[in-house]
């Protein structure tokens, strides 16, 4: 069974950060497998692997906001900020080797679950009106692809 189904109520109708959002929960479900098959390594492996690319969705997300002078900004970025310190403890006590992935997985599907309904839905009227030639530059300058 998958861990973190993507349900229809995660859509922000935003298809470039709905796709990162994606990736996000396939990372998650990477992770879930890694745990489940005790795979250390890996486990070790996706959690960087999952923090590297949220951090660029943070960044990502941030400069949308910004470019659409969306007013909360600061308050979004404060909260990309705080999970990004908790994701960074909870990787750093697992290369210390305490078994926590567990408690991670949750945390973050349910972290994530609530920051997509609340937080991101909030900006999607203001930055709906998506300049597609800024997104693909943004997209490559930050992702690399
Ligand atoms: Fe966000």
């Amino acid at each position: 069974m998958t861990y973190f189904e993507w349900v229809p109520e995660l859509d922000t109708g935003i298809s470039v950060i709905d796709n990162q959002h994606k990736r996000i929960v396939e990372y998650i479900n990477i992770l879930d497998q890694a745990v489940r098959e005790k795979d250390v390594s890996a486990v070790a492996e996706v959690v960087e692997q999952l923090t590297d690319y949220t951090v660029t969705h943070f960044t990502f997300e941030e400069e949308l906001m910004q470019k659409h002078g969306y007013p909360y900004l600061d308050a979004h970025r404060k909260v990309h900020q705080a999970f990004t310190e908790r994701v960074q403890n909870y990787k750093k006590r697992i290369d210390q080797g305490e078994d926590v992935s567990r408690q991670l997985l949750s945390d973050l599907r349910i972290w994530l679950t609530n920051h997509i309904k609340r937080d991101d839905k909030d900006y999607v009227e203001i930055c709906n009106k998506i300049d597609h030639g800024w997104v693909s530059k943004a997209v490559s300058r930050l992702f690399g692809t």
